[in-house]
């Protein structure tokens, strides 16, 4: 799938008053919701079903393909995916573990996946461990309580649980002994670093143009 640059990088297309977005949250900032899907990449997609959807149990809620292409879809929760191209000649990366240095082009190390509880986190861990895939202990980074493993496609991944009364989400934490300066200006997006957008994208110039999977899905 090739993209235009102008095609991932378009301007904004909110309404903007001096500066700032009229809409979306109290702040004035857009709104996100969730990871919509996080795209991996597999050789072999009946073994990726298998585990993701039968021993991790996160449910296969679309898939495309047309010949050797194909990109399938596992829910998470409500708002997040986990997709997976299907790549014949793709092999898995180094086994590396999760968090380890590496010097190079590298721009992803795990994907750590939040649970409701400790015990659900403990039950995955089993569930991983009876099937043959090898876990860590649990581990305790304050926050959060993590177990960490690998999927078939050598993949890092973790599952954790936030632990009760560490409220980062409220009151950010900075801990590091060597920080870069803009990390102490606070949680909040800093304003006149970027350039203001002087033209909105107007509602008639916003068009959608067709990509992969775009006729293969009923439209209404
Ligand atoms: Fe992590």
């Amino acid at each position: 799938m090739f993209f235009a640059l102008n095609t991932i990088y378009g301007t904004g297309s909110a309404v903007f008053r001096k500066g700032r977005l009229e809409k979306f949250d109290e702040r004035g900032e857009m709104k996100f919701r969730g990871i919509n899907h996080l795209a991996m990449v597999t050789a072999d997609m009946e073994k990726t079903i298998r585990f993701w959807r039968d021993l991790i149990g996160l449910r296969l809620i679309y898939g495309f393909g047309e010949g050797d292409f194909r990109q399938y879809f596992f829910e998470i929760d409500g708002q997040d995916c986990l997709a997976f191209f299907e790549w014949d000649g793709a092999a898995p990366a180094q086994r590396k573990l999760h968090g380890q240095p590496r010097s190079g082009p590298f721009v992803f190390d795990h994907i750590a996946f939040g649970m409701e509880s400790k015990e659900e986190v403990w039950a995955l861990r089993d569930r991983l461990e009876a099937a043959g895939f090898a876990c860590s202990d649990m581990i305790d980074h304050d926050f959060i309580h993590s177990v960490y493993s690998f999927d078939p496609n050598g993949i890092p991944i973790e599952f954790c649980y936030e632990v009760k009364g560490q409220e980062i989400r409220r009151e950010s934490v900075i801990n590091d002994s060597n920080p870069p300066p803009a990390a102490l200006e606070g949680p909040e997006p800093q304003p006149g670093i970027w350039p203001e957008v002087t033209r909105p994208t107007p509602p008639e110039e916003q068009e959608v143009k067709p990509g992969d999977g775009s006729n293969f899905i009923k439209k209404y």
